[in-house]
């Protein structure tokens, strides 16, 4: 039996690896990567690692065992069919007869294009059979605090969520649900709505970037027109530009507050405070 990590060379999960190895063995765990040299620093700690891509069916084969609890970290190629690709696992994982497979999807209230192939994946996760646990991740903070070079440069935060307000959590503290979803118990045909404790709007945060910094950065709402034209000056594909946009969207309409208390309750503490991740973004 192992915990299995698809996605464990991703900002996500590395952090759910790392997390794991404080609870398991590493014999235990399994990092699903496509390239292996990317994942040395995995092995060399004991990890074992199988090569593996969402798009070559085959690749999957046989790399499951019964038994075993997977998380299924969603893909970032937009382009190429996620909902295709997340069923070649959700089929090697069923082929398998795994014990659980957990799947980092989007909240459940969110109406924004992006979510859609993450309902289409629970969808044929939930129709598999298989023990599935949702875990539907909100916002992350380092959306925003990983993304401070041009809001520095010009002392604004261009947004196009008006007074929309946000609960996001730290990549840490989604990855922190997840291990404890696969290392716990009773997470059987679970959903999880997961968030950070407190919702913040685009005003707070420019005026938390301003004390930090002691630069006067401001708010400079736009129209989702309007984001959409920055975001493809600044070199973004207008398809991604277009659904950062219908993102900004859902802000704007509290589809990204999340009230459950299921990160905290799963996680055993409070989610890190946005402030804390800015903190540590101007420092890095
Ligand atoms: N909640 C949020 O705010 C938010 C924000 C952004 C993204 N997301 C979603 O959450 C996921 C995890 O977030 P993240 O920050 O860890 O993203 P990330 O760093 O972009 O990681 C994506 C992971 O998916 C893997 N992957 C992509 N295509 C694959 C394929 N064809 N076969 C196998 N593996 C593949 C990547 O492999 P490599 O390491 O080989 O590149 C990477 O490990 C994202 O992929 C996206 O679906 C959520």
């Amino acid at each position: 039996m192992s915990i299995v990590v698809t996605g464990a060379t991703g900002h996500l999960g590395r952090h759910v690896v790392q997390q794991l190895l404080e609870k398991v063995p590493a014999e235990q765990v399994t990092a699903v990567v496509r390239d292996e040299a990317k994942a040395a620093d995995l092995a060399a700690r004991g990890v074992r690692l199988a090569v593996a891509d969402y798009n070559a069916p085959e690749t999957f084969e046989g790399l499951f065992a019964a038994g075993d609890k997977v998380l299924l970290i969603s893909g970032n190629e937009f382009d190429k069919g996620r909902v295709r690709q997340h069923t070649v696992v959700i089929d090697a994982a069923k082929a398998a007869g795994v014990a659980l497979l957990a799947y980092t999807s989007a909240p459940g209230g969110l109406t924004a294009a992006l979510a859609d192939d993450h309902r289409a994946t629970e969808e044929v996760l939930l129709a598999s059979g298989l023990p599935y646990s949702l875990l539907r991740n909100g916002w992350y903070h380092e959306n925003y605090t990983e993304n401070l070079a041009p809001v520095l440069e010009h002392g604004a935060v261009v947004q196009a969520a008006g007074d929309g307000r946000v609960s996001s959590a730290a990549r840490a503290d989604y990855a922190a649900a997840a291990v404890a979803v696969l290392t716990g118990e009773g997470h059987e045909n679970t959903t999880y709505e997961l968030g950070g404790d407190e919702a913040w709007g685009f005003a707070e945060y420019a005026a938390e970037l301003s004390r930090r910094t002691g630069r006067e950065i401001a708010y400079t709402p736009v129209s989702g027109e309007a984001l959409t034209g920055i975001l493809t000056g600044a070199g973004l594909p207008g398809p991604l530009a277009a659904i950062l946009a219908g993102v900004d969207a859902s802000i704007e309409k509290g589809e990204l507050v999340i009230t459950s208390g299921d990160l905290a309750r799963l996680t055993g503490r409070p989610a890190t405070p946005l402030a804390e991740a800015i903190t540590a973004a101007l420092k890095g």
